[in-house]
């Protein structure tokens, strides 16, 4: 092989490296055979240097290689489609997503993450019902897909295991904000897992990996482009994380707000990205419709409670308890009174993410053992009137001392102003 101090300085230099020494390389790391503090550097020079479409690909490829890879669509007999949100505050849309789209005949079998930092995790959101496991064998997972048709499980240490230990090196060495590592990083679980079509929630704001409309536009193409050379169909739906989704901010309040839109009387934000991202997933599926009628379909489904019944069967058969009332409730719950009449121009939602965060709703490192109860309910969104003393938002706290921190945290996010700010969509493009 050749030595990755070579490769490192070929990369340094701006030089493009072959499909294999790329594969060789990630495949020597997964193995234990190169060093963190290579690995790291490479990382860096590829930070500064880029890399090509078919190095990306090659990344990804030899990623996937690294450990197992699944088949849902072969043990079901079906087209496999599956979705994925490159992480924002307030982000529960699977948890919906998956009820209504198996209401509608179409299985939807996902691996999905936990949270770190200021973004939230599915995982730890569905841990926010009492009981519910996250950890089913395949056979499990393909048998509850067959049988009830959504299935939302932990991922397994045996896929693409070259990203897991590549992405921890890149957390700790300022080397994840790199578009081609988090297009290969993504693209690789989902291609292992075994995806026919891919939904992809590209988000974009203060509180996204990407921050701007065009950096968003230029990962969606990366990874538009990585389904391509795949073999794969992608929609990417660039959507706004510069508020919160939705109102709710934290584990079992999110729940409780995925389970209302399941039931159709979720906020119009998320109920929109929701059914958004359902019309598109069943217009992939063997179902053999378009947009438009997937769209009907979901529409449908939530309104005559099919997908709610589906939600409650697929919670039991996780071994979760589908009540509302069952999830965890905080101690104490405080108001954000707005300081002034107006139009709320701005609700940040990085500083509600951090305010939930230092509530306890999330982790700071991976040891941190997270509070399901608390969070933020963010009540007035952007373009909302508001008269002094209303209730911008309710913060749920475990005690008063992180209730007060949390209310003055959540009121500087919001801003007023005299004005509407100019209308916008939750999704701002659509690319595929
Ligand atoms: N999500 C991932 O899975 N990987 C990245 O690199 C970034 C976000």
């Amino acid at each position: 092989m050749i030595r990755p101090a070579d490769l490192i300085e070929r990369k340094r230099n701006g030089e493009e490296h072959s499909p294999e020494d790329v594969a060789e390389l990630i495949l020597a790391y997964a193995r234990d055979e190169v060093p963190d503090y290579q690995m790291a550097a490479w990382c860096m020079a590829v930070y500064f240097k880029g890399l090509s479409g078919a190095e990306t690909f090659a990344l990804t490829d030899a990623m996937i290689r690294s450990g197992d890879t699944l088949d849902f669509g072969t043990a079901l007999g079906r087209k496999v489609v599956d979705k994925h949100s490159t992480g924002g505050v307030g982000d529960k849309t699977s948890i919906s997503v998956g009820p209504i789209v198996a209401a509608c005949g179409v299985p939807l079998g996902k691996m999905s993450g936990r949270g770190l930092g200021h973004t939230g995790g599915t995982l730890d959101k569905l841990e926010a019902i009492p009981g519910f496991r996250v950890e089913l064998t395949t056979d499990e997972m393909v048998a509850q897909l067959r049988d009830i048709g959504v299935a939302i499980v932990g991922q397994s240490a045996h896929l693409v295991p070259a990203d897991k230990k590549l992405y921890a090196l890149r957390d700790v060495t300022a080397t994840v904000d790199i578009v081609p590592l988090i297009a290969s990083s993504i693209m690789s679980k989902k291609l292992a897992a075994g995806a026919d079509a891919i939904v992809l929630d590209v988000k974009v704001g203060d509180g996204a990996f990407m921050k701007t409309l065009d950096d968003a536009r230029v990962l969606a193409e990366e990874m538009l482009e990585l389904g391509r050379r795949a073999g794969k169909e992608v929609t990417c739906l660039l959507t706004d994380m510069d508020q919160p989704l939705g109102r709710a901010v934290g584990n079992a309040l999110e729940i409780r707000e995925a389970l209302d839109t399941i039931r159709g009387e979720g906020p119009a934000d998320f109920t929109e990205l929701v059914l958004d991202a359902c019309a598109r997933l069943l217009a992939y599926s063997d179902l053999g419709i378009d947009v438009d009628e997937g769209r009907r379909r979901a529409e449908t489904a939530v309104s005559d409670g099919s997908a709610f019944a589906v939600y409650e069967r697929w919670i039991r058969a996780q071994g979760g308890d589908p009540d509302p009332r069952a999830l965890a409730d905080a101690p104490v719950r405080r108001s954000v009174p707005a300081p002034t009449a107006g139009v709320v121009s701005r609700v940040g939602a990085l500083a509600v993410g951090i305010a939930a965060l230092e509530l306890g709703a999330g982790r700071r490192t991976k040891a941190d053992t997270i509070d399901h109860s608390v969070g933020v309910l963010c009540f007035a969104k952007r373009g909302d009137a508001v008269l002094e003393g209303d209730d911008l938002a309710e913060v749920h706290a475990r005690d008063e001392a992180s209730a007060a921190a949390a209310v003055e945290a959540v009121l500087a996010a919001y801003t007023i102003a005299g004005e509407a700010p100019p209308e916008r969509g939750i999704v701002l493009d659509v690319l595929a």
